[in-house]
């Protein structure tokens, strides 16, 4: 079946940074299992954003971010389109999400006091709903620590010291993005080349998906096919994003993937939920072709980069809805928000 493409990785077993390597080669995407997250946190987790979506819009709306360069709070369905971030043009995307970072992040550290009213903004928790910010915390800090442990095993992986990532990751820009994907009784059907969630690559170093066993995620495959991928029961779906794809000198992929909507005919409201966790390294990290990926016949294909510059290149590209640059430099570009 379609699952096929995505090899699924124990990582109980000793084969675990081998058998990652060939997945982000050969794929980008793999799903794990024996990944030591407890259920019980990404079930608390869904039934807070059960009870925070299920809020009405105007109380929703009450919580955007205070810019579109601040990734917390929430996005409503059409706020963003992320096909802008690859420099398509596209109608707006059928989702919407809820964002969050780090919820104390420890401003004695100067990188990320420098960054205190961006990428370590405060959170933006809805009064209504308490225990989205408990199960939020509990969850995210369980998903760091296994975030830093699948880059431990990518670096093993890569030839490299397992701890190779870490220096790189000391205030990392995480976020985590919780997707919502439902469909009001009698709404219109998407317009012609509407998605759930345009086609993207990830940006920064990692995802860790947690996605429901639901259809509508479809990664483009080396044919150039789109393929669907619903993840065995209990296993995350793990992707390679484009800053570790440029690190590794593409020889890891950064797949490019989306949500479809779900057939017309089918007249539920077709609830499909995602909580996706966005590893992306310091904001500061340079990002030059590691050593075990480069050689005189293989030379580095990218000029280094700076995590934070590729980063909102990216993101504004999608909230704007302005192509974003192939260069990853922002510069002073002045960003449209949509109302
Ligand atoms: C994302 C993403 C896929 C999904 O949030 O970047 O690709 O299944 N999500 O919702
Ligand atoms: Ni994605």
């Amino acid at each position: 079946m379609t699952d096929q493409l995505v090899p699924i990785i124990d990582l109980s077993l000793a084969s675990a940074p081998a058998d990652i390597d060939r997945a982000a080669r050969e794929v980008g995407f793999f799903q794990v299992i024996n990944h030591g997250v407890e259920p019980v946190l990404v079930e608390s987790l869904l039934d807070a954003l059960t009870a925070f979506f299920a809020l009405p819009a105007e109380v929703k709306e009450s919580y955007p971010p205070p810019s579109p360069d601040v990734n917390n709070g929430y996005s409503a369905v059409g706020a963003e389109s992320l096909a802008y971030s690859l420099g398509v043009e596209a109608p707006p995307d059928l989702f919407e999400a809820f964002n969050f970072g780090p919820d104390d992040p420890d401003f004695s550290i100067p990188q990320i006091a420098a960054e205190r009213d961006r990428i370590f903004a405060p959170n933006i928790w809805p009064a209504e709903v308490p225990e989205l910010r408990t199960a939020g915390v509990a969850y995210f800090e369980a998903v760091t620590a296994f975030a830093h442990r699948l880059t431990s095993l990518c670096a093993v992986g890569l030839g490299l010291e397992a701890d190779f990532f870490e220096e790189f990751t000391r205030h990392s820009t995480d976020t985590l993005r919780c997707n919502w994907y439902s469909r009001a009784a009698g709404s219109p059907d998407p317009l012609p080349g509407q998605q759930r969630m345009g086609a993207h690559t990830d940006y920064g170093i990692i995802t860790v998906l947690y996605a429901d066993r639901v259809p509508g995620l479809e990664l483009l495959d080396k044919t150039g096919t789109w393929v669907g991928v619903v993840p065995e029961p209990g296993a995350y779906l793990v992707n390679v994003g484009d800053l570790l794809a440029q690190w590794s000198n593409d020889q890891w992929v950064s797949t490019l993937h989306r949500v479809v909507p779900p057939p017309s005919k089918d007249d539920s409201k077709a609830l499909r939920r995602s909580i996706a966790f966005f590893h992306d390294g310091d904001w500061d990290a340079m990002i030059e072709c590691l050593p075990t990926c480069c050689s005189e016949a293989t030379p580095p294909r990218y000029a280094p980069v700076r995590a934070l510059d590729h980063l909102l290149n990216k993101l504004l590209g999608g909230r704007a809805m302005e192509a974003a640059e192939s260069t990853g430099h922002i510069g002073d570009r002045i960003i449209a928000v949509r109302a």
